[in-house]
């Protein structure tokens, strides 16, 4: 749990809209706003396509944001910025991707993949300063100095992210987006990632944005979690909160789709189904309203009398 309540990140109605072809517009991001606190992670989940990457990337200005801002440390991150502010907010938010195998450049040594960042902002000292801090950084992340001069293909999807993982690290980060880290991996091989990115957190006072398909995981790894549908935050609360008391009718159907280890609940786990249909919003667009203490939910002004009577 992150112990104190300041805001590294401050998400603010964002939106990330694509033109397709034939004039259509995808609503990729629709108005989204939430805040990330320092030291936290923030655990986004949702079906295929509801947004989550791309979310990611406008967070880290990989696209320019359609509208809304978002702010690291009160400093607004899109816009109009300088080389010099371009290369700070590089180095100070980093991304891991899901296919460690397409995001490292196979013609490059491990070291070389590494030490890209550390050459990029002249981190080191000298040739030897660089090789230490290569060194390093693959041994936090679980592997030896043998690997620096391997390339990624002579490794296990594991280790691969391990690199991934090294190469995000040398830059000294404050913020790190983890995209899908583990849904390429075996699963035996998955909590020992996330054990991973939860040590360095602790180590390295991290704070981290999860996006995550599995809500297993996402639970176990996260402080709290958004849940997007279709471009917007439909529910938003502490990790525990949202598992015992969802309220949203998507989140339940979300978590209504976790299958247990335990015969019994699966003999009578129902599949809820989701119908968006159920909400009225033509002649009241919905907002985000606050439900029980740190439990957001978008609803009409129906809704959210209906929540409070049934969840407070
Ligand atoms: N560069 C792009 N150009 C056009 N449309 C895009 C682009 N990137 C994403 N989209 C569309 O935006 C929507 C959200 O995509 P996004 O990749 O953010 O979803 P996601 O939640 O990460 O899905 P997944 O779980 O499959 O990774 C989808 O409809 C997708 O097709
Ligand atoms: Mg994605």
């Amino acid at each position: 749990m992150a112990n104190n309540r300041e805001k590294l990140l401050e998400i603010k109605d964002l939106k990330q809209y694509f033109k397709v072809g034939g004039g259509n517009v995808v609503k990729a991001i629709d108005d989204i706003t939430f805040d990330i606190y320092k030291g936290e992670t923030f655990g986004l989940v949702g079906e295929s396509g509801s947004g989550k990457s791309t979310t990611g990337r406008t967070i880290i200005r990989l696209y320019d944001a359609t509208a809304g801002e978002v702010l690291f440390n009160g400093e607004n991150v899109h816009g109009k910025k300088s080389k010099a502010e371009l290369k700070k907010f590089n180095r100070k938010m980093q991304m891991i991707f899901q296919d460690p195998y397409a995001s490292l450049n196979p013609r490059m040594t491990v070291a070389d993949i590494i030490a890209e960042g550390i050459d990029i902002h002249g981190l080191a000292k000298s040739r030897e300063d660089r090789m230490k801090r290569v060194y390093e950084l693959l041994e936090t992340v679980g592997l030896n100095r043998e690997h620096a001069n391997r390339y990624p293909h002579e490794f296990s999807g594991g280790q691969r992210q391990r690199i991934g993982i090294a190469r995000a690290l040398a830059v000294e980060p404050e913020f790190i987006i983890a995209d899908e880290p583990i849904s390429a991996l075996d699963v035996s091989i998955q909590a020992q990632v996330v054990n991973l990115l939860k040590r360095l957190q602790n180590e390295k006072g991290l704070t981290y944005l999860f996006i995550a398909h599995d809500l297993s995981m996402v639970k176990y790894i996260s402080d709290r979690i958004g849940v997007m549908y279709h471009g917007k935050i439909v529910e938003l609360a502490e990790s525990e909160e949202l598992y015992a008391n969802p309220i949203h009718p998507y989140t339940k159907s979300l978590l209504s789709a976790i299958p247990l280890p335990d015969p019994d609940y699966e003999r009578n786990r129902k599949r809820i189904v989701y119908d968006p249909k159920q909400h009225d919003y033509a002649n009241e667009e919905p907002k985000m309203r606050e439900i029980r203490p740190g439990h957001f939910v978008l609803c009409s002004e129906a809704e959210y009398k209906k929540y409070k009577e049934l969840y407070q």
